[in-house]
């Protein structure tokens, strides 16, 4: 990973966002050029779905508008991380092409007229967006303004048709060579699915009823190994022109699972994330530390670029409305960002298109214009992350941008697992399961990594597995050597109760944790959705219970009622060093949070600060030799913090207690640094 890269400029914390010249006359180019000055904005994106303009017809370049806007982003020092524009083929090309258009699972075959209208498994497409890509490697690797590759947008097209399926066949022969491999695994004999020919076998496609969950499982794979290899594609192109430019994929976090996103950080130099609270108040706070946390991880723990986020508006076409965000909002969440280990933040995007999809989204330069109240924003912002830049350079070797004890496992196997039809209970989703044992970790001041369990977990004193049902025993050892040698976990109902290719493991649910949590699962009782349970410490649950029975573990509470009336409910087992935790139920809010303190105990594991936690949230990043505690109070109270250090935002030293009001945030270069 090049983290002393020439192209890694001095620029400090970037600042910017997606930009289109191509969308406006070459006057208002100017015009831009000033505002963004005004702003100190470093760093633009170009490119983004600029296809049509850059390709009008196929073969022919119209690079002239290109060169000179990356001229004028040079002379003004601004850099560019230029994208090629491949998430948007023209409508040349769906004429030209149509049998590359994507087809739905229900069998409709689209048309251009949004954006992302192709089939990734389509060779007409790949050998147009590979031509395109080298015509832009050629021409701009070079380039003085020319920060970072931004390889498409949001990789997540998933196509149905005949050329995935001609596809598909192709990867399941690789990974099944023969058949009989295959019809074993996705057991076909149930309802008659024998597949005795490769050209039986299609892309799951909507059918009459159930479809076999094992097959739909490896379709995703498929799909996420397809999407993958259109990035390797184009990131070997811009590679060979010129290997040092840092190349970088944007992901959509955290809703995409369209992909696999650590298979995706390996094929990059830099992990970036496209980031879109869609809650206000505090539950957003909690969605900003969520995305923050999983973009660091899949970077390897290094800094990590915040490509998009909005400016005023929390934007969100499922909901229906777009709500602007408080006053001052902005810029706090951007310090959470920062905090867990953005290089800076760039925005989606410039200016608000005149016309066009998404032609309400927030911009840095509304409709407005620069007399309002989000550019007044984006200039303090600017201005602010511009004195910031001290926090630029990655933390010395051997270090994460954030140094934390506990990890939560993240896997898309273990995500995909869970999006099928034929399970006991929708309340085993992954990621509601996920985001509630984070969120919780949040709300008592400890600070997560996510994990996948082929990872080295040595330097975690605390693994937490909330939703696991495929896991393979591979990943199961790896689990029980870290708690032998030390560690500690908790895990949630359900888990391994299949192996990675959803086979159910027999004689006991939670089958490959079983003996790690001296365990047996005889028998699942989900809960209807209204049903309180309540448990022996005097806590209570909902949605899933289990018929537990104890082999080696100890109970720590109870189920009380008819009839698991008397059977664990959360359990705990020594193992070497280390213990293992069971949740056979889904805990309520306070009472997780009650035991994971339990827990955290046992790991060993305290917040930053001893202020943090309900409300207050307290990270320390590393930027060089030197330490920065962030305090952030997103609480409505005024508290009282005892600190030491010089605060960046104010330039001011503190010793002892320090005021934090509600939305007040402090960065403290703590004050060993300062020796
Ligand atoms: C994504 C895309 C952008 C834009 C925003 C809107 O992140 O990358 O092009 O559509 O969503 O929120």
């Amino acid at each position: 990973m090049p983290t002393d890269h020439p192209l890694r400029s001095d620029d400090g914390l970037v600042f910017g966002g997606d930009y289109n010249p191509e969308q406006w006359p070459e006057s208002v180019w100017l015009e831009d050029v000033r505002l963004m000055r005004e702003a100190h904005v470093n760093r633009v994106t170009i490119g983004v779905f600029s296809w049509s303009s850059i390709e009008p017809r196929e073969g022919q370049y119209e690079f002239g508008w290109l060169d000179r806007i990356l001229d004028l982003m040079a002379e003004n020092g601004i850099g560019v991380v230029l994208a090629t524009p491949t998430a948007s083929p023209p409508p040349w090309f769906s004429l030209a092409h149509p049998e590359a258009l994507p087809v739905t699972a229900d069998g409709v075959r689209l048309i251009h007229g949004s954006r992302d209208t192709y089939n990734p498994a389509a060779p007409a497409y790949r050998a147009a967006a590979r031509r395109l890509t080298s015509a832009m490697a050629e021409r701009y690797s070079f380039h003085p303004a020319l920060r970072m590759w931004h390889l498409h947008n949001e990789y997540g097209t998933v196509s149905y048709g005949p050329q995935t399926d001609t596809a598909f066949r192709e990867w399941l022969r690789a990974k099944y060579g023969d058949l009989w491999e295959l019809n074993t695994t996705w057991n076909t004999a149930f309802w008659s699915q024998g597949y005795g020919e490769w050209e039986e076998i299609f892309a799951p496609q909507a059918t009459q009823y159930l479809p076999n969950p094992s097959h739909l499982l490896d379709f995703k794979r498929f799909s996420a190994d397809l999407l993958r290899d259109c990035l390797r594609e184009q990131a070997e192109i811009v590679r060979s022109v010129r290997p040092e430019v840092p190349v970088t994929t944007n992901f959509m976090l955290p809703s995409w699972n369209h992909y696999d996103q650590w298979d995706f950080a390996a094929e990059i130099d830099d992990v970036s994330v496209d980031h879109y609270p869609d809650t206000p108040g505090i539950e957003g706070d909690v969605q900003v530390a969520f995305g923050s946390d999983l973009a660091r991880s899949f970077n390897g723990g290094r800094p990590w670029v915040l490509m998009e986020q909005a400016t005023t508006m929390v934007y969100d076409y499922a909901q229906g409305r777009i709500l602007a965000r408080d006053p001052g909002k902005l810029l706090f969440n951007t310090l959470q960002y920062l905090a867990r280990g953005a290089t800076g933040s760039l925005f989606f995007q410039w200016r608000s298109p005149r016309a066009g999809a998404e032609f309400f989204h927030s911009p840095m330069v509304p409709h407005a214009g620069e007399n309002s109240r989000t550019f007044r924003e984006i200039v303090e912002l600017g201005t602010t992350l511009a004195n910031l830049h001290e926090l630029a350079p990655p933390p010395a070797a051997g270090h994460g941008v954030n140094q934390n004890r506990v990890a939560i496992v993240w896997d898309a196997t273990a995500w995909w697992s869970t999006d099928t039809r034929a399970l006991p209970s929708n309340d085993t989703a992954f990621l509601p399961a996920v985001k509630s044992v984070h969120r919780a970790l949040w709300l008592l001041g400890i600070n997560t990594d996510f994990v996948q369990l082929d990872q080295d977990l040595s330097g975690y004193n605390l693994v937490l597995v909330p939703s696991k049902l495929a896991a393979s025993n591979a990943e199961a050892e790896v689990l029980r050597r870290f708690v032998a040698n030390g560690g500690h976990t908790a895990i949630w109902y359900f888990s391994g109760s299949t192996d990675e290719n959803l086979n159910v493991r027999q004689g006991s649910f939670t089958g490959a944790f079983a003996d790690l949590l001296g365990i047996r699962v005889e028998e699942h009782f989900p809960q209807l959705e209204a049903t309180a349970l309540k448990l022996s410490d005097g806590s209570t649950a909902d949605c899933w219970a289990e018929a537990v029975e104890l082999r080696g573990a100890i109970s720590i509470s109870n189920f009380t009622e008819f009839p698991l009336a008397g059977r664990p409910a959360v359990t705990k087992h020594g193992v070497g060093m280390g213990t293992a935790h069971y949740l056979a139920t889904r805990l309520g809010e306070d009472a997780l949070r009650t035991h994971l303190r339990r827990i955290l105990n046992d790991a060993g594991v305290s917040p930053e600060h001893p202020a943090a936690g309900y409300g207050i949230e307290a990270v320390r990043r590393y930027a060089g030799n030197d330490s920065y505690l962030f305090l952030l109070n997103h609480s409505e109270e005024t508290v009282d913090v005892g600190i030491h250090g010089h605060d960046l935002l104010t330039d001011s030293a503190l010793h002892g207690e320090t005021t934090l009001g509600p939305g007040a945030a402090l960065i403290v270069r703590e004050p060993w640094a300062e020796q």
